[in-house]
């Protein structure tokens, strides 16, 4: 029988497939619809310590084989989330979480990191020093080994739970930003976040998000995380979390194959709300297919 088991700092997943911050809330909505329970783990909305209302209206803009969100880091601020929504999850969801944190400070970022820390379902803090859509913050610190490596040291230090850097696309060189993290503690990897795009409605002649730019994520940008997935897993020795256009069995083989030990599907979930059901519902048949064992044993094997 297919195994589908992978292990992330310790922690053992029943299967790779984890919707990525951002595109699944804090699981409820999806709970009505299905177990959510199947998931692997659930990386859960970028949490900031401060509650935002995010970015101006409009925020999405459609592509072809993607689209563009500019939310602004919209969340209840970590103390609300920890006291409203983790409760709530934990009664919907009875996995190790993923805590993606962000920040505009770095006593910001270790705020958040010593909240998650004292919660006991989350296994792994993944934080977000790439997101396109804030200034100050977000992507500012993921952009430059240095500052990357700084907020890697300040959260290690506020928390003994594994510390995953979610680094960006938006890099000339995000090779040195994911060993300089590696070099300053970080337990692991998520890549890519989304790469920075945008649209230009031609009847109004303005850009289609109020913000301008935002995020590009979807299909369209699979083969560019693929591509730093394998970069980076042949650069360091700590786990990636591969996500970037996932959004079928096949990508998730593909994604392991380039290096990931496990799998996030972001843009697919807003799509189709089943997307990571049907995936892992897929994933055995598929593996059958490819003559794969355990999924364990395509980390990188190309
Ligand atoms: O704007 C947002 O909330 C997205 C965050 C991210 O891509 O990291």
């Amino acid at each position: 029988m297919a195994d589908l088991r992978v292990t992330l700092s310790g922690i053992t997943l029943d299967n790779p497939v984890i919707p990525a911050s951002g595109t699944f809330g804090y699981g409820k909505e999806f709970a009505e619809i299905y177990d959510i329970n199947i998931l692997g783990s659930i990386s859960f909305k970028g949490t900031t310590k401060d509650p935002r209302l995010g970015n101006p209206l409009p925020r999405i803009a459609e592509c072809t084989a993607g689209l563009i969100n500019s939310v602004g880091l919209q969340n209840p601020g970590v103390e609300k989330v920890c006291e409203e929504e983790l409760p709530e999850l934990r009664r919907i969801f009875k996995k190790p979480l993923i805590a993606n944190i962000s920040g505009f400070s770095p006593e910001e970022y270790e705020y958040c990191a010593r909240a998650m820390d004292k919660e006991e379902q989350v296994g792994i803090i993944e934080v977000n020093v790439s997101c396109p859509n804030v200034h100050n913050g977000g992507m500012a610190y993921g952009v430059l080994p240095e500052s990357a490596a700084e907020i890697t040291r300040v959260v290690k230090a506020a928390t003994k739970k594994p510390v995953y850097i979610k680094l960006s696309p938006n890099v000339t060189d995000i090779v040195s930003i994911a060993c300089a993290c590696e070099e300053a503690g970080a337990d692991g990897l998520s890549l890519i976040n989304t790469m920075l795009g945008m649209r230009i409605d031609i009847r109004t002649r303005k850009p289609v998000i109020a913000n301008r730019m935002g995020g590009f994520s979807g299909p369209a940008i699979f083969p560019v995380a693929v591509r730093m997935v394998n970069q980076v897993y042949h650069a360091v020795k700590i786990p990636v979390i591969g996500m970037g256009g996932v959004s079928k069995a096949e990508d998730v083989i593909e994604m392991m194959m380039a290096g990931a030990s496990a799998v996030q599907v972001g843009a697919a979930n807003l799509v189709n709300p089943y997307a990571c059901r049907e995936i892992i519902e897929e994933l055995p048949a598929l593996m059958d297919r490819l003559g794969i064992e355990r999924l364990s044993d395509i980390v990188g094997i190309v």
